[in-house]
């Protein structure tokens, strides 16, 4: 008796990395492995439409990994920081679901993927500001106007916040980055106003779009990214501080959105290798959720033609493959038996 549960608790501690017997070390040399292959990848280019992004080193290069139970793989450029951007947009969307449930999202920008670039001032027209998704800028900068607050700080600090919550630490804003795309952000300005006309926006369009703007710069590394993507692998519980950061019932929705437009017009390539929820930033950030076991994030400044980090994908592909941990993925059970008129 004794036996079987002390087996029992062998087998739920060992794995929650899927199917596959990978133990920690297997972890750990499969990011290595990951970081090693795709170091030299030259493709893509740093995002230069914001100035400051255009100086970030390219070669820059991070991944990790952190499980639901909170254990922590790194290998590359772990420390440096690098700003969040698009990525944000999920933590304020959790937020906002947290804050004023889904209706408040689903019935305003609404959750289907536009199929467009994820700047595109063509896609709210196409939708009178309708059938967006909070993860492209129409329905991001509209999203962050949801958030509830007296003034711009109050509304702020709450946006840190939550941000902060994921990552398990007290986050700050890239000023660089910051003043450099608010000297450049016309479009973002002029889609803010486009909803605002839409009337999916009802607060003011330029402090929205200016509060979006900063929490895009808010400046994170490689594992804080992982930690965000783990709690919401771990259904809203920061598996590093055990905080609740948003309700359980929440997660499912992200995650959906997630997938569906999560690296914008290239989101159905991606989700046909990995099988994961993710987003990327112009940042070179990556990160990706297998729900129940794990979040990975990866970080490298070049970027393919949709925005979206070209060694953080191949990174991140690698390792869902070597770890089993695309749900997809499916195993067949039991013995297939061929009846006698099928081949
Ligand atoms: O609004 C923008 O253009 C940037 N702050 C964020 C865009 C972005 O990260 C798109 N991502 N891949």
């Amino acid at each position: 008796m004794k036996n079987i549960a002390f087996a029992l608790i062998l087998l739920s501690s060992v794995n929650v990395f899927a199917r596959s017997t990978s133990s920690a070390s297997d972890v750990k040399s499969t990011l290595s492995e990951a970081h090693k292959k795709f170091k030299d990848l030259k493709d893509g280019k740093n995002a230069d439409y914001i100035p400051a992004l255009k100086k970030v080193p390219s070669e820059l290069f991070g991944i990790a990994l952190v499980t639901v139970d909170g254990k922590v793989y790194t290998a590359g450029d772990i420390d440096k920081q690098f700003s969040i951007q698009s990525i944000s947009k999920v933590f304020t969307l959790s937020h906002v679901l947290q804050e004023s449930g889904e209706k408040q999202i689903t019935d305003t920008v609404g959750v289907d993927a536009t199929g467009d670039v994820f700047n595109s001032i063509v896609a709210v027209e196409k939708n009178k500001g309708h059938e967006m998704n909070p993860l492209v800028n129409p329905g991001a900068i509209a999203t962050t106007s949801m958030v509830k607050g007296k003034n711009a700080d109050e509304i702020w600090n709450k946006i840190i916040n939550v941000h902060s919550a994921f990552a398990g630490r007290p986050l700050e804003v890239n000023q660089e980055v910051y003043k450099s795309e608010s000297e450049t952000n016309q479009r973002n300005q002029a889609i803010g106003k486009l909803m605002e006309a839409y009337e999916i926006i009802k607060t003011n369009p330029e402090q929205a779009t200016d509060l979006y703007t900063r929490q895009c710069s808010i400046n994170v590394n490689a594992k804080d990214l992982a930690t965000m993507a783990a709690t919401l692998a771990n259904g809203g519980l920061n598996p590093v501080t055990r905080t609740k950061v948003i309700d359980q019932k929440h997660v499912k929705g992200v995650l959906a959105v997630m997938s569906t437009a999560g690296l914008y017009d290239n989101t159905g390539q991606w989700l046909f290798k990995t099988g994961l929820p993710a987003k990327s930033g112009v940042g070179g950030g990556v990160i990706a959720i297998v729900p129940g076991k794990f979040g990975i994030a990866a970080f490298s400044p070049r970027l393919d033609d949709a925005g979206n980090s070209v060694r953080a994908q191949r990174a991140i592909e690698y390792i869902t493959e070597k770890l089993k941990a695309n749900p997809y993925d499916i195993q067949p059970r039991g013995e297939y038996v061929i009846g006698k008129d099928e081949r």
